[in-house]
C-alpha cells in the first residue's frame, strides 16, 4: 500500500525569503485595506446623463443600452427628484427630437420651447437644488445626424456653426441650463460662447467644455438613443479627435482653458483615462470623464450574460476614474451606484 504523502504547503522556514518590503501586508485585512486606500468614489462624483422624449408619462427602453430608457418629461422630473434624493449633484440633458422637427440646419436646437428646454424649466421648478447640464452640439437636431451646419460638399463648416452654437447655448441658458457643454469640438466655440453668456448676462453659467472628445466607436448605443444613427451620414472624423493622439488633447484643452472654459471632458472614458490623467496633471481644472454609452453597453451585455460580475465592474470601472484623477464620471450607471452608496453607508 502506498503511503498518503503530506499536503506540500507545509511551512518551510529554509525558503523564506529575506524581504525588507512586504506590499501584501497592508493587504492582509479589509481594515487596512480600508486605511491605505488611495482613491474612493462617492455619490458626489456622479453625473446622470438622462435621454429625454416626447410624451406623457412614458418610458422607453434603449434596445442597446439595458436598463436605460428614454424619459418623457414628467418622468424625467419624478428621476430627477429621486436623483436629489440619492445626493447625485447633477444630472446631463440628452433629448430624442421627433424626426419631424429634423433638419439640414438642426433649427429645433433653438426653439426655447424645444425638449430640453422644456425638461430644464420643468426640472428646475420642481427640483432646483440639482445641477442641469445641457449638450451644445447639432447633432440631436440635423437631418443628417452631424453635429455641425454643412456646406454642398458635405463637409462640416467651423465658424457658421458656431454662430449657431452661441444661440444654441443662450437658449439653454435662458432655460435654466446651469452647466453649458459643449460637445462639437468646432474651433473657437467655447470663446464664443462664454462672450455671448457674459453678454446677456449669463456670467454664472460655467462652461464645461468636450475638450479631448474623440472620434469612437463607443458611442453607437447612444445615437440609437437619441435616434441620430439612422441618419448619420459618414463620419465625425474632421472634427472629433483621432483616437491616435494624446498630445493634441492637451493644445485642445490649453485652447478651452483659454477661451474661458471652467471644467474639461474626457470622451470616451476608460480606454481614454491617460488623457484624464494629462489634463488633471497638466491644467488642474476640474476634470471629468464620460463613461460613454458604448462602455455601458459593454458592461451591461457581459454582465447579463453571466461572463462578468456586473456590479463589480461597474464600482471598478468607475473608481479608475478616480485613479486617474477625474473629479467627476458622466454614467449611466449613476443612480444604481448612488442607490448601492446609500445602502452600503
Ligand atoms: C453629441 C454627443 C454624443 C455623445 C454625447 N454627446 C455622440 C456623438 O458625438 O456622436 C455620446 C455619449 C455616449 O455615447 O454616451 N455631440
Amino acid at each position: 500500500r502506498a503511503v498518503p504523502t503530506e499536503p506540500s504547503a507545509r511551512p518551510d522556514v529554509t525558503s523564506r525569503l529575506d524581504l525588507a518590503q512586504r506590499p501584501r501586508r497592508n493587504r492582509k485585512c479589509e481594515w487596512t485595506r480600508k486605511l491605505v486606500r488611495e482613491n474612493t468614489l462617492t455619490v458626489s462624483d456622479l453625473v446622470w446623463p438622462v435621454f429625454v422624449m416626447d410624451g406623457k408619462a412614458t418610458r422607453t427602453p434603449v434596445g442597446s443600452m439595458p436598463g436605460v430608457e428614454r424619459l418623457t418629461v414628467d418622468e424625467a422630473v419624478r428621476e430627477a427628484e429621486r436623483a436629489a434624493k440619492l445626493g447625485i449633484p447633477a444630472i446631463a440633458l440628452f433629448p430624442y427630437t421627433d424626426p419631424s422637427l429634423r433638419t439640414v440646419d438642426g433649427r429645433e436646437a433653438l426653439n426655447h420651447d424645444n425638449l430640453v428646454c422644456r425638461t430644464l424649466r420643468a426640472i428646475k421648478d420642481a427640483v432646483p437644488e440639482i445641477g442641469l447640464i445641457t449638450d451644445v452640439a447639432l447633432d440631436p437636431y440635423t437631418s443628417h445626424g452631424h453635429d455641425g451646419l454643412l456646406d454642398a460638399e458635405g463637409r462640416i463648416l467651423n465658424d457658421e456653426t458656431v454662430s449657431v452654437l452661441i444661440e444654441q447655448a443662450l437658449v439653454q441658458a435662458e432655460a435654466g441650463a446651469d452647466v453649458i457643454a459643449p460637445s462639437d469640438m468646432m474651433d473657437g466655440r467655447v470663446g464664443a460662447i462664454r462672450t455671448a453668456l457674459d453678454a446677456s448676462g449669463h456670467v454664472e453659467a460655467q462652461i464645461l467644455a468636450y475638450s479631448a472628445k474623440y472620434a469612437s466607436a463607443f458611442y453607437g448605443p447612444f445615437r440609437d438613443a437619441v435616434g441620430s444613427s439612422g441618419c448619420l451620414k459618414g463620419d465625425k472624423r474632421t472634427y472629433q479627435m483621432d483616437p491616435a493622439n494624446g498630445i493634441e488633447a492637451l493644445r485642445e484643452a490649453a485652447l478651452d482653458i483659454e477661451e474661458g472654459a471652467d471644467m474639461l471632458m474626457v470622451k470616451p472614458g476608460l480606454p481614454y483615462l491617460d488623457i484624464v490623467y494629462r489634463l488633471k496633471e497638466t491644467f488642474g481644472l476640474p476634470t471629468f470623464a464620460y463613461q460613454v454609452s458604448g462602455e455601458y453597453a459593454m458592461i451591461e451585455a457581459a454582465a447579463r450574460n453571466g461572463w462578468i460580475d456586473g456590479e463589480k465592474a461597474m464600482m471598478e470601472s468607475l473608481l479608475a476614474f478616480k485613479r486617474a484623477g477625474a473629479d467627476g464620471v458622466l454614467t449611466y450607471f449613476a443612480p444604481r451606484v448612488a442607490e448601492k452608496l446609500a445602502r452600503e453607508a
